[in-house]
């Protein structure tokens, strides 16, 4: 075991009870945080990395996004810039070239997306199924994130494709398919959302995949207001994503839950959506994270800092709220968040934080504070990404 001194840490943001520090340092060792301080209290290390007074923050906890898919819609984009309306049927164009891609070419393709969001200061990554809607092609999907990501989640429930029959559709994915893909996914998700799921279909995905052990999150108020956020509070859903339309009522069951309110502000720049109303979700008390939503339909860019900067300058949160949302409101999401000395409920090192036993997974920066990242919008802010200790960009 070698162990690491990042040191010459200008500002370090924790995202802990331990806030902010300045002129810090941090030990890693085994891939985990072993010692956080002042550096020049720092204990003696094996290597040692000197960051040149750059600001630090935990890795970007991307939680949902749609790596596993061929081909783009440029087209129905710049259509959509001209005046035209998202509607969830392009889902149907995305699955066509992804059955058609073959599993080497998707297996790159995600490889080469996960590197995009690693150089962009992101350590952890959740992604979904969801562009194939049929059996062999969803298990395919799964296996596939599974070999990239840290959690992966069967989206079935995406769209009705093209031809079936919906009943016969929510048989399948609740049967055959869910049968097929369980054993390579950790969390089932549904697009509760008119053009795809209703409540009644939502509700059987959901049971279904709650009675194979699942974790259940829900696409959910993405269109306008809808049954979304209350089903996935009244399942424990551990997030429900989008959450663009909201009534009261939604606000304050969210505030009241566990379930984390996930925005995606480049989606709804992308769509042309009201922006979610992250202020008033956190002013009423709901945990909210921040995710790129990586999609070729609604949101081709995972730009995690793209997505806190506008949170930031669009959506009224502090930075310090923002930082909050894209790694430790990632992380509740996710269910990795620290509950105790770093680790998670099931014993491994946190994600979304930086304190004593959680993952080193460190976001340097171009620059001394990270106020920079929404001061200095769209500039490169990313110098360097460490994933458990070691530099992956
Ligand atoms: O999260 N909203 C549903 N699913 C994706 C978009 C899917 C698509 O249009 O390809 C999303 O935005």
């Amino acid at each position: 075991m070698t162990s690491t001194l990042f040191t010459n840490i200008g500002e370090l943001r924790t995202v802990s009870e331990r806030g902010t520090l300045n002129d810090a340092a941090i030990v890693a060792e085994d891939g985990v945080i072993t010692w956080i301080g002042e550096a020049a209290k720092a204990p003696e290390a094996d290597r040692a990395e000197d960051l040149g007074g750059a600001a630090v923050l935990p890795g970007w906890v991307d939680s949902h996004t749609h790596m596993v898919f061929d081909g783009n819609r440029a087209e129905e984009f710049e259509a959509r810039m001209s005046g035209g309306e998202y509607a969830a049927g392009g889902i149907a164009v995305t699955m066509e070239a992804t059955r058609s891609a073959g599993a080497e070419r998707l297996d790159e393709l995600v490889a080469g997306r996960v590197a995009a969001a690693r150089a962009g200061g992101t350590t952890t990554l959740e992604t979904k199924t969801g562009y194939g809607l049929d059996t062999a092609s969803e298990k395919q999907a799964a296996e596939i994130a599974g070999r990239h990501v840290d959690e992966v989640t069967f989206l079935g429930a995406h769209l009705v494709p093209p031809g079936a029959d919906a009943g016969e559709y929510v048989d399948l994915v609740c049967g055959e398919m869910l049968d097929a893909v369980a054993p390579h996914v950790g969390w089932i998700d549904v697009f509760c959302e008119r053009g795809a799921f209703d409540e009644d279909q939502s509700r059987r995905v959901i049971e279904a995949g709650k009675a194979k052990g699942l974790g259940v999150r829900v696409h959910g108020n993405q269109l306008g207001e809808g049954p979304g956020v209350s089903l996935a509070v009244n399942y424990d859903a551990a997030s429900v994503d989008h959450v663009n339309f909201l009534t009261d009522a939604d606000v304050e069951a969210l505030a009241a839950s566990k379930t984390v309110a996930t925005i995606l502000p480049a989606c709804d720049l992308s769509t042309r959506m009201p922006l979610a109303p992250a202020r008033r979700l956190i002013d009423a008390g709901a945990t909210v994270a921040i995710a790129s939503n990586l999609n070729p339909g609604t949101s081709y860019t995972s730009s995690m800092n793209f997505c806190v900067t506008t949170a930031v300058l669009q959506q009224h949160l502090s930075l310090d709220e923002a930082i909050a949302a894209g790694t430790h409101g990632g992380a509740v999401a996710l269910r990795r968040q620290n509950v105790g000395d770093g680790r998670d409920s099931q014993g491994r090192p946190a994600v979304g934080t930086l304190v004593e036993g959680a993952a080193a997974n460190l976001h340097v920066l171009r620059s001394a504070t990270a106020i920079d990242l929404a001061y200095r919008p769209g500039m490169p802010v990313t110098a360097a990404t460490y994933l458990a200790g070691e530099r992956v960009a």
